[in-house]
């Protein structure tokens, strides 16, 4: 081949320029079509992976079948019964409360995105039970408004109870993004919908007992501080109540915050002490029992799941209209926030003593001081507020509750469920 020694004047022929380019060409096709895969056909789920926690599935809504279900969940059965959009209903509390207003003949939907911060085998198992009861959990997240304004649109819901969230106090410092995600991200983009939405829904949603922090006056009282959170979920808790309240004073919405204490019982949570204390408990394996500065006790005001729910239900009876319509405010809205506890804290260490008695193995104790990861040493709840505002009285004492759990524990795991490794 002729090639002159100065590279400048070389100059290619058509077909030659062609077959060189082929490769780079290749490249920036490759690198179009992933950016425009990226872009288009990710599902929100899947793009906020990061933030939000795997959903099981891509989430599917819309069309007729899928709107029927919705209008027959969604019927009230009773007299005065309501209908109520339940965010997080195949959560542990979303599940209960789902279920009870469900048999009371109110109308239920669910929403859940199913994430798998704990075993979405649970989530399904609650979810089974929900549907044999006549609830139906949409699978979507509350940070998508598409899906938000549809159910709105099938059901003019009077009521949403709001239990979506990240829970975990200590997860906070592995993905702390899941917690902007859900609990502050998704609960704006709820109340965006419901301020739009025609009639405007009153609003029930859980804030917590860790909003208090490192308040150390107790009993906790709703009139206590609550600007010094030891969590990032806490941190999260507590900017909710400071939205909910922007939402109230712009909109009208009636807004009532719930700080549940320790919720726990049959269907709950694993990664919670009294659940993953039992799990190890049963398979001989050591727990670690924290205590405070100079031997202090750990203690928690433990408050079991049934009377949690008595007072999701007294908060939803008690909440008044909204105000607003047009997306506009046209009067003063309630606003509420109630501690739901059970007002007797218990130490840690006496947990650990009923479940040894009640699971009859004695546990391989390991006592440590508390790290600095979010937890405090103490709660305990005042309740005289929800008390005079909707007879919330709690009737489970900490050995009653544990004993219905342990029950549906052993039954659950021996029917050949497995506890999460
Ligand atoms: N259990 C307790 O002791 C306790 C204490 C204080 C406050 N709370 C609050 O009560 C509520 C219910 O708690 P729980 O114990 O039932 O927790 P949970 O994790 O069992 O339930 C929350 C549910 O919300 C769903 N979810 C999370 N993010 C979502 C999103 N972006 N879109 C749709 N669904 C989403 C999850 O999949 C889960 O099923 C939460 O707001 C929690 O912060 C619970």
């Amino acid at each position: 081949m002729d090639i002159p020694s100065s590279p400048g004047k070389f100059k290619m022929d058509k077909r030659t320029r062609w077959h060189k380019s082929l490769p780079k060409l290749a490249f920036w096709s490759i690198l179009f079509f992933g950016v425009i895969y990226f872009l288009f056909f990710r599902t929100p789920s899947s793009f906020s992976s990061d933030t939000s926690r795997r959903s099981l599935r891509t989430y599917n809504y819309g069309g007729a079948a899928w709107e029927k279900k919705v209008r027959s969940s969604a019927k009230v059965t009773s007299k005065n019964g309501v209908s109520v959009l339940v965010t997080g209903a195949a959560g542990f509390v979303g599940s209960h409360v789902s279920i009870a207003l469900k048999r009371r003949g109110d109308g239920v939907v669910g929403i859940d995105n199913f994430n798998d911060y704990y075993d979405p085998m649970l989530k399904l198992g609650r979810q089974a039970l929900l549907e044999r009861t006549g609830v139906f959990i949409v699978e979507g997240d509350i940070n998508d408004p598409t899906l938000l304004k549809k159910l709105f649109e099938v059901v003019p819901f009077t009521h949403v109870m709001h239990l979506a969230a990240q829970a975990g106090v200590r997860y906070a410092m592995e993905n702390p993004g899941s917690y902007v995600h859900s609990n502050i991200a998704g609960f704006v983009n709820l109340l965006e919908v419901c301020k739009s939405a025609e009639p405007q829904p009153a609003i029930v949603w859980a804030s917590s007992s860790s909003v208090y922090g490192l308040n150390s006056k107790v009993p906790f009282s709703e009139k206590d501080r609550t600007d010094q959170p030891a969590s990032l979920y806490a941190a999260t808790k507590k900017a909710g109540e400071e939205i909910a309240h922007t939402y109230n004073h712009i909109y009208g919405l009636s807004l009532t915050g719930l700080r549940f204490f320790t919720v726990y019982g049959p269907w709950g949570r694993p990664d919670m002490a009294y659940f993953f204390f039992t799990k190890d408990i049963l398979r001989g394996k050591s727990i670690t029992i924290f205590e405070g500065p100079n031997h202090g006790t750990v203690a928690r005001d433990f408050t079991y799941i049934d009377d949690i729910v008595r007072g999701c239900l007294g908060a939803l009876d008690t909440a008044e209209k909204s105000t607003g319509s047009g997306g506009k405010k046209r009067g003063t809205a309630q606003l509420r926030v109630f501690n739901l506890g059970n007002t007797s804290p218990v130490p840690v260490t006496d947990l650990v003593s009923i479940l040894e008695r009640l699971l009859k193995v004695k546990a391989k104790r390991n006592v440590m001081k508390m790290p600095r990861n979010g937890d405090v040493q103490f709660t305990h709840a005042n309740i005289s507020y929800a008390k005079k505002e909707f007879g919330y009285k709690p009737t489970t004492d900490l050995q009653t509750g544990l004993k219905k759990f342990v029950r549906w524990y052993v039954n659950y795991y021996s029917a050949g469920k497995k506890a999460d490794e």
